[in-house]
């Protein structure tokens, strides 16, 4: 079981102008995908970079937190900050994870490139972004399920090194 927290990241949903489409968009498409979760926190924040960091900052340091997903700001639009302020949240990124996302998208849309997503560990947690709608949401997650619960298995120490997701 991954112990998920949610960050929705949006102007207009952090000041309740807008329902927030993201986060029920990851929990939908994690469960219709088999991916079997228990979210532990779920936030709404600001498109601004200091909030968003110190949001990441404060999850990682709980050891109750497995994984955490964000959902928007990570277009080409200025206040788009969310790869930013994880870039500095992150003790080392996960290429991979980000580069599957954005292969998958493209096969959908040439918009897909347009994702800055970046995916990392902080301190033993997987933090990974997402674009914001729920298409995309879908659509990057589809991509990557598959080797959550290998990521999360190998961060807690229990997944050995050389053993791979089935698929
Ligand atoms: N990826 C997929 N799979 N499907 C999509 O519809 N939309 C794109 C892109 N990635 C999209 C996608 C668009 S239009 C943008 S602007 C970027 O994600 C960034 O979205 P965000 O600013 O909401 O994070």
């Amino acid at each position: 079981m991954i112990r998920l927290a949610i960050i929705t990241i949006s102007d207009k949903a952090s000041r309740g102008e807008r329902d927030d489409a993201g986060g029920p968009a990851i929990r939908e498409s994690l469960a219709s995908l088999g991916v079997a979760v228990t979210e532990v926190e779920y936030h709404i924040v600001a498109d601004d970079e200091h909030q968003i960091s110190e949001a990441l900052f404060h999850l990682t340091e709980r050891p109750d937190v497995d994984l955490v997903l964000t959902t928007g700001g990570t277009g080409l639009a200025p206040r788009d900050v969310t790869p930013q302020a994880t870039l500095h949240a992150i003790d080392y990124e996960v290429p991979g994870i980000a580069e599957a996302m954005r292969n998958a998208s493209l096969q959908v849309t040439p918009a897909g490139m347009l994702s800055r997503a970046v995916a990392g560990v902080r301190r033993g947690t997987l933090i990974i972004n997402l674009p914001g709608n729920l298409k995309a949401v879908r659509e990057n997650l589809g991509a990557i399920a598959a080797a959550l619960p290998h990521a999360v298995g190998t961060l807690r120490g229990e997944v050995g090194e050389h053993t791979r997701p089935q698929g």
